[in-house]
């Protein structure tokens, strides 16, 4: 049984319709990644998957839960074994860091002061930023509020992590080190990982499976190698892009 189970999913805006139908399975311990144009509907989709949008249509089952029409206190329960990395850090900026990356830990009211603490600095160690907890978001680079983001996705341990553009805006060492990063979460903490990313490098050389959101549905999925191997179109720029040597978003025909 896949951990998610994404059947005819419908998600529009108006009369802009996104995601027309998508099927998709995503396993527990697995690290997927999603790839497609700018605008094919990456986040609309891992925002789905939290709950954050409605669907119009299909069904989304998490570990065997329908949790499509879920009332909002049933998200609850669930976005606790979900982390989710934004696309745009949603740092609360009337917070220091500390207690931007203890927020979930304080909603979730299951552990003390004391053991949140110890969390919040196991977190940020993580991330390779250790006892910045009193900083100020305003004061942090773009690539530190990344990672501090991050360090806010991990602390309440989640099961599953949702990546959004997660290297979007690093240099090139910090795109190495958020790459690590994930990928120790998912062999030692078998953290299920999906990826939302125009790093085409990393997509092909870090994922179990890659998909490909096209049309609103998802065009393609499969192992890096095979992706490689489909003679396709569309799926052509972004196995190009991820053979080039320098960092480069793939340039999509029509
Ligand atoms: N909150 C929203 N309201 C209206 N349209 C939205 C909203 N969020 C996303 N969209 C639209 O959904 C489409 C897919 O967006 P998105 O999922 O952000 O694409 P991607 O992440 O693949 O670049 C785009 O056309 C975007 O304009
Ligand atoms: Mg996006």
């Amino acid at each position: 049984m896949a951990l998610f189970e994404i059947r005819g999913l419908v998600k529009r805006f108006g009369a802009n319709v996104v995601l027309e139908g998508l099927d998709l399975d995503l396993h527990a311990g697995e690290r997927i990644t999603l790839i497609g144009a700018s605008g094919s509907g990456k986040s609309v989709l891992l925002k789905l998957l939290i709950g954050l949008y409605p669907p119009d249509g299909g069904r989304i089952v998490f570990d065997g839960e329908d949790v499509t029409n879920l009332p909002e206190r049933g998200w609850i329960a669930v976005r606790r074994r979900i982390g989710m990395l934004f696309q745009w850090d949603a740092l609360f900026d009337s917070l220091t860091v500390g207690d931007n990356v203890a927020y979930a830990l304080r909603e979730q009211r299951v552990l003390d002061e004391a053991a949140i603490a110890a969390r919040v600095a196991e977190s940020l160690a993580q991330v390779s930023l250790p006892g910045i907890e009193a900083m100020w978001p305003a004061d942090l680079s773009g690539g530190m509020r990344k990672r501090v983001g991050l360090a806010r996705a991990i602390a309440t341990r989640p099961e599953v992590v949702l990546y959004d553009e997660p290297t979007e805006g690093l240099d090139p060492i910090n795109v190495t080190r958020v790459d690590r990063l994930l990928e120790s979460l998912r062999r030692v903490h078998g953290v299920t990982t999906i990826v939302a990313t125009q790093n085409m490098r990393s997509a092909f050389a870090a994922s179990d499976r890659l998909a490909l959101l096209h049309g609103g549905v998802v065009a393609k999925v499969g192992t890096p190698d095979e992706l490689r191997a489909w003679d396709d179109p569309r799926v052509a720029p972004f196995v190009r892009s991820s053979q080039l040597r320098a960092k480069t978003r793939p340039s999509i025909p029509g």
